[in-house]
């Protein structure tokens, strides 16, 4: 039986939450759960959540894993809120060590944060296999947008994270330090040689004027539709029109906290002695 996907979109970050499962009281995964934080005022809230512990409970579902594709620039994990609230393993890329590397020196981070990738309960090889109860998963390695991307494939759905976008939207910005649009040509390659009728589930959704939001398509109508990378568009004309057009991006709104937090597996830094924990902000770096 093809896995069950319910998604949850978050109007603010546009970013999408998945949890994949095997219908009643199955075991489930729990892919790339938003934070709430409002940068003027500091103060992070659980009520998006909070709607994916409800499906969960409602459902009878056992979370097994909170699964992230990278380490996100544009909103905070609630990874730990969900492990404390209703359990299961928190993994990312073990390319993840490199991410924290460069983040650790750009934000001077202390011997808190190691760059071990410990702060995740498991770190996934290029291509492990793993179960998520009854079904099969495996962590496809995507890099490119960062060193550590992950797909996460389940059955007949692939969760691309930041690689693909609808096709009318294109690809994912490689500009961010350990990027390479080179790279991430490679691994959509890779992803649009599965069979044609695999589902992909996008990471965002950023709707053109006038179409609904849309979040899932096939390998089939990327390659005939994707206007950064389908079928007949070389790969050189792939570099050219990312470097170009990420030239022009301007940074997300949340990457310096969602990155400094994210890094570390979601968790907040430890408050300082007055019992209020700080995010820091590097000027004239990023
Ligand atoms: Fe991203």
């Amino acid at each position: 039986m093809p896995p069950l996907v319910e998604a949850f979109f978050d109007q603010t970050t546009s970013t999408v939450t998945y949890v994949v499962h095997a219908g009643e009281g199955s075991a489930c995964a729990v892919i790339d759960p938003v934070l709430d934080y409002d940068p003027k005022s500091g103060r992070t809230s659980t009520v998006s959540a909070q709607r994916v512990v409800d499906f969960v409970r409602q459902h009878g579902l056992r979370v097994e894993w909170l699964l992230e594709t990278h380490a996100h620039a544009d909103h905070l994990s609630a990874a730990p809120f969900l492990k404390q609230t209703l359990g299961g393993r928190t993994a990312i890329g073990e390319n993840i060590r490199a991410v924290q590397r460069i983040f650790k020196g750009i934000f001077n981070l202390g011997v808190e944060v190691q760059p071990d990738g410990t702060q995740f309960d498991h770190l996934f090889a290029a291509d492990e296999t793993f179960a998520i109860g009854s079904l099969t998963a495996r962590a496809l390695h995507v890099p490119g947008h960062t060193a550590a991307d992950l797909a996460y494939q389940i059955g007949d759905a692939v969760f691309v994270g930041d690689t693909l976008f609808m096709p009318d939207v294109g690809s994912a910005r490689c500009d961010f330090p350990g990027g390479d649009a080179r790279t991430l040509y490679h691994s959509v390659r890779k992803l649009l040689a599965l069979p044609a009728h695999t589902r992909l589930f996008m990471c965002h959704d950023y709707p053109p004027e006038g179409r609904d939001l849309r979040f899932e398509c096939t390998v089939a109508e990327q390659k005939r539709n994707s206007i950064h990378v389908g079928d007949g568009v070389s790969k050189r004309e792939f570099i050219d029109m990312r470097e170009k057009r990420d030239a022009t991006l301007g940074l997300p709104e949340l990457i310096l906290p969602a990155v400094q937090v994210n890094i570390c597996a979601g968790h907040l830094p430890d408050p300082e002695d007055n019992q209020i924990a700080y995010i820091k902000i590097p000027l004239d770096t990023i």
